[in-house]
């Protein structure tokens, strides 16, 4: 099977953010999770350059939009690795590429009889490049803000339109046939009674601008940002080449977004497919947003989270572990400095650290830095023993789910189990009164511990990579398919160094 998952591409208006890390990270766990089992896998990344809002960025910094744009896309692509994330294509707006693919999208649907020319004249949030009907909207000191706080202002123009209106039962059936295509299910229930509502045309194109892509045969408008931008998906398949070994492959795929830009995703991209004679996307996931200490992260609040500051301070897989660990995926989660502390060193420094530091320096000192097969296997190992292949049950199902906090408790239940059985077993005892007992119940532990440690690889991966050095094992000759056959004669340690050191508050 393959796999494509995709982040939205980032508006480079402004530098990255925790809100724009953490999209970013939860693709990345799934990429690499489904690399893990071996799936062809397909990881796309990169930035939304055009529109009003980029346009008016550049002009405040007084620079050229495409030397502004070409700088502020550097951030984001160089945020990709420092984030531990292994991506497999980052794409840009701005790309020659694009342009020609966003602009066949557009002759497709106009020969597919999908657009019209017409005026809008309504209400627009620059800041959410998107349009808004009157009742969506609070009335305010000064006009009308969005449901997402932003200001809007009233725009009158020529327009091309989208005949969205055409689509609204064929949307409908889809998601009645495909009922997991929006998860979680609150947000499938949203999308499918919005579009219940009924479903107006859709303005594709603008006038008053330039910094867009223009629209074919035309010198006055260019297409709204969002029917080129959602189409950086399929260019990155090489659209409009559909018989491409990638597009054949990897289309449809899996869209990973915010919860505010999920109706761009789950009502007008698939329609915009449909309508280009294309399949819509597989599934669309929608997450939560972030609070710092409780409160919206907002630049004038001044409390915006800085990725990289965080991530110096705390360490990159102690940040990603919180993210995933502490909050459901799909749900609002809070940033709180506390919490990361009480999260990273309840799990990873007491539970999974601890159990790693003392039992190998235990081998290494008491054993001669190795482990062998058991002599013999009592009740109480094969129960823990069966009760991995159980928790591997469970992670998988949870993972395949998007359940990342439920794949990540299931290991950590079973860890304390782990460590409850080292506690009752004691090798320090039976190194007095039983060596060979001692031999079995360390080669038990160190063989769990490396199970459970390839099941954590895609969360927190080069920890994992310190981790498995310590047992001289790799990725390479272990995944996701073999780990239920894994069972080496011998187990041969290297010292342990500390890989997650308490947090201090
Ligand atoms: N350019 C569009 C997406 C086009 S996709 C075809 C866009 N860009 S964005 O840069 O504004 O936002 C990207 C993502 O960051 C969104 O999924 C949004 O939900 C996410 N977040 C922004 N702030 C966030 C938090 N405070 N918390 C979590 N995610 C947040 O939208």
């Amino acid at each position: 099977m393959s796999f494509f998952i995709t982040t939205p591409i980032y508006y480079v208006n402004d530098v990255p953010h925790i809100g724009h890390a953490y999209t970013t990270i939860a693709c990345d766990i799934f990429s690499r999770f489904n690399k893990l089992k071996r799936e062809d896998t397909f990881f796309l990344t990169g930035t939304d350059e055009h529109g009003q809002k980029v346009e008016k960025a550049a002009l405040v910094q007084k620079k050229d939009t495409q030397i502004f744009v070409d700088e502020m896309s550097k951030n984001f692509r160089e945020l990709v690795p420092f984030l531990g994330c292994d991506n497999d294509d980052f794409i840009r707006t701005t790309d020659d590429k694009h342009k020609s693919s966003a602009q066949f999208l557009w002759n497709k649907l106009k020969s597919n009889n999908q657009i019209y020319l017409s005026n809008y004249e309504g209400w627009y949030s620059i800041r959410d490049e998107a349009f808004y009907q009157e009742s969506e909207l609070t009335k305010v000191e000064n006009g009308f803000v969005a449901p997402s706080g932003a200001p809007v202002e009233w725009v009158k123009e020529e327009s091309y339109f989208f005949k969205l209106s055409e689509w609204e039962n064929k949307l409908i059936e889809f998601y009645e046939k495909n009922k997991d295509a929006i998860l979680p299910k609150s947000r499938y229930n949203e999308v499918t009674s919005f579009i219940k509502g009924g479903l107006k045309d859709l303005s594709i194109s603008r006038t008053t601008f330039k910094w867009g892509i223009k629209v074919p045969e035309e010198n006055n408008h260019v297409m709204y940002v969002w029917i080129d931008a959602l189409c950086n998906y399929i260019t990155a398949l090489n659209y409009p080449d559909i018989n491409n070994d990638k597009f054949k492959k990897f289309w449809p795929g899996i869209h990973i977004v915010g919860k505010d830009i999920l109706r761009f995703h789950a009502v007008y991209w698939p329609a915009f497919l449909m309508a280009a004679d294309l399949e819509p996307p597989k599934k669309i996931f929608a997450h939560g947003w972030w609070t710092n200490e409780g409160q919206k992260i907002s630049k004038s609040l001044g409390n915006v989270i800085n990725p990289y500051e965080i991530i110096d301070q705390y360490g990159l897989d102690q940040i990603r572990f919180f993210l995933f660990r502490e909050v459901p995926f799909g749900n609002d989660g809070d940033f709180s400095k506390d919490a990361i502390a009480q999260r990273v060193n309840a799990d990873l420094s007491n539970n999974y650290g601890n159990l790693i530091q003392r039992i190998a320096s235990f081998i290494i000192k008491n054993a001669n830095a190795e482990v062998s097969k058991p002599k013999k296997i009592e009740e109480k190992d094969e129960k823990l023993l069966q009760q991995f292949n159980l928790t591997f049950k469970s992670y998988l199902k949870n993972m395949e789910s998007f359940q990342i906090d439920k794949a990540l408790k299931n290991i950590f239940d079973y860890l304390s189990e782990v460590n409850a059985y080292v506690d009752e077993q004691a090798p320090w005892s039976l190194k007095k009164i039983d060596t060979t007992r001692m031999q079995d119940v360390l080669y038990v532990i160190t063989l769990i511990t490396i199970k459970c440690s390839v099941l954590l690889q895609p969360i927190i991966p080069s920890s994992i990579d310190k981790v498995l050095n310590i047992y001289n094992f790799s990725l390479k000759e272990l995944d996701l398919v073999n780990i239920n056959d894994f069972n080496p004669d011998t187990i041969k340690l290297n010292l342990p160094k500390p890989i997650f050191p308490r947090i201090e508050k």
